[in-house]
């Protein structure tokens, strides 16, 4: 009993309190997921892309055949399904009962539900604990709705990224896409789990005009500010704080 409590409160531990997590947020189409792993790469960080989390349990859900809308047959789904988060290259990777959604993360289908799936409590909470999992492990650049807010709000390192809505909308055009960015916004800031916000302490980015390596060296010089250091090669041993 006492060790199963104990590893309950380890759990709920904050887990940037041994491990930096850099929390990059932002709307669909904003350019987080290249700049997370540039700068993921740059620290020697690992990158997790919590969005795409929820895409392979959407995914998942789909397949099976289970209504994206009823929460009591996805909680059930949950309860029987083992999800496992890993690493490949230094970057998060999911199975879903030993199934891997890769290659289907970027699907059409996919863009239009996986904000319905991302908007159930028990989803949140059960991706929620993994991504915290990783903290623990690793220091992290890690990107999506809600991280600096919900996820790790204890985290100093908090930015939000962003563009105008034209700008991302030919964004998403030219990665192949389509994706009704404007409908998964509103769904993903309306919704009443974890909504898309500005954490109060995050740094807002606007990168309409910025190219990738130019929001990773705003995002760097603001962690210098903030004492982290970034810039050159680190000698073996050198802190980063
Ligand atoms: O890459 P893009 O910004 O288009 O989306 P994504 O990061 O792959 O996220 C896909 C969807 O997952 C979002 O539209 C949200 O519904 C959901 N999501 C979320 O709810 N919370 C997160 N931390 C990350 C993604």
């Amino acid at each position: 009993m006492a060790a199963e409590k104990q590893a309950r409160s380890n759990c709920e531990m904050p887990a940037q309190d041994r491990h930096i997590v850099i929390a990059i947020d932002g709307p669909a189409a904003s350019g987080k997921s290249s700049v997370a792993r540039e700068l993921a790469g740059r620290l020697g960080f690992v990158h997790v892309n919590s969005g795409a989390m929820y895409r392979a349990v959407t995914w998942d859900i789909l397949r099976r055949g289970i209504d994206p809308r009823d929460h009591t047959r996805i909680d059930n789904y949950l309860e029987h399904t083992r999800i496992v988060c890993d690493l490949q290259n230094n970057e998060s990777h999911i199975l879903i009962n030993d199934n891997d959604a890769a290659q289907h993360l970027r699907d059409d289908y996919l863009n239009k539900i996986v904000s319905l799936v991302s908007s159930v409590p028990r989803v949140r909470q059960v991706l929620v604990e993994k991504m915290r999992h990783y903290a623990r492990d690793y220091d992290l650049v890690i990107e999506g709705r809600d991280i600096g807010s919900v996820v790790f709000p204890d985290t100093p390192f908090k930015f939000y990224i962003d563009a105008l809505p034209d700008v991302r909308l030919r964004r998403r055009a030219a990665e192949g896409q389509r994706d009704e960015i404007a409908t998964r916004d509103r769904a993903d800031s309306s919704r009443v789990a974890s909504p898309l916000v500005i954490a109060k302490d995050a740094e807002v980015i606007d990168t309409s005009n910025l190219s990738i390596k130019g929001v990773v060296s705003e995002i760097a010089a603001r962690l210098e500010t903030k004492g982290l250091r970034v810039a050159g090669p680190r000698k073996a041993g050198q802190p980063l704080l």
